[in-house]
């Protein structure tokens, strides 16, 4: 697998952006690789620095929508594609709101994905982190992941492709069920095993507890899924 990381500079961003990590870079190599970026209208669902928007642009994207809700976010994605010296349109709000915009023919997201804890644990987990809306998502980990799903057949435009990343303790088959129900063809297309990061660290003995994680394991397998449209 190629890697085609963008050049941002992210030193730069603040505590409240999440850095791009070893999620971001295989959804982009996803994307690169498949070659589904040259010419196509792409949404970048919950874009973070918008490191994967840039990639898209860069890779020959004719137009990139890019959403996101935090608004230091927002504002180092347009620094950033401007940097870059591409052109990516980043809308302040939810992801739901790229229903507005579409048909679009590539929807990707790396969106918060890690099962949270009832007992809050944020004060423990390092700021390399970034920031906690950044991964927590609900008690299952499925908190934006289900209704994304769902959105699939509204966002994309006949024959179009959405890839997702998030970790195999959000229900992998979950996503390829939920995917499958709405009338897309799905499957995971990529997978990288990784150390556990700062958030996995903190939360891996409830993870094993919960049954979200084999016991012993110490290592994350990250997955990307591939939606393909009828
Ligand atoms: C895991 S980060 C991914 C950032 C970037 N796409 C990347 O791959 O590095 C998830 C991002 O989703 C944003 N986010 C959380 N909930 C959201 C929502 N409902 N709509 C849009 N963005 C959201 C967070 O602020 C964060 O920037």
């Amino acid at each position: 697998m190629t890697t085609a990381y963008t050049d941002l500079d992210t030193t730069t961003a603040a505590a409240e952006v999440y850095p791009p990590q070893e999620d971001s870079h295989l959804l982009i190599d996803v994307l690169v690789d498949a070659g589904l970026a040259p010419g196509a209208r792409v949404a970048d669902l919950c874009t973070g620095s918008g490191v994967v928007a840039v990639a898209a642009a860069k890779a020959g994207a004719a137009q990139v929508d890019a959403f996101e809700i935090c608004p230091t976010a927002v504002a180092h994605a347009r620094s950033n594609a401007s940097a870059a010296g591409v052109d990516v349109t980043v809308h302040r709000g939810s992801w739901a709101r790229a229903v507005e915009f579409a048909p679009f023919d590539v929807v990707v997201a790396n969106p918060p994905y890690v099962p949270q804890a009832p007992v809050d644990d944020t004060a423990v987990i390092p700021g390399e982190a970034g920031p906690a809306q950044a991964w927590n998502a609900g008690v299952d980990g499925r908190l934006i992941l289900d209704p994304m799903c769902a959105a699939a057949p509204l966002l994309l435009a006949d024959g179009g492709s959405m890839l997702i990343v998030h970790s195999e303790c959000s229900d992998v088959t979950r996503t390829l069920t939920a995917l499958r129900g709405h009338g897309m063809n799905a499957e995971v297309v990529a997978q990288q095993m990784i150390p556990f990061g700062p958030v996995m660290t903190a939360r891996a003995a409830w993870l094993m507890r919960e049954g979200l994680l084999a016991p012993g394991c110490e290592l994350e397998r990250l997955v990307v899924v591939r939606a393909d449209a009828p």
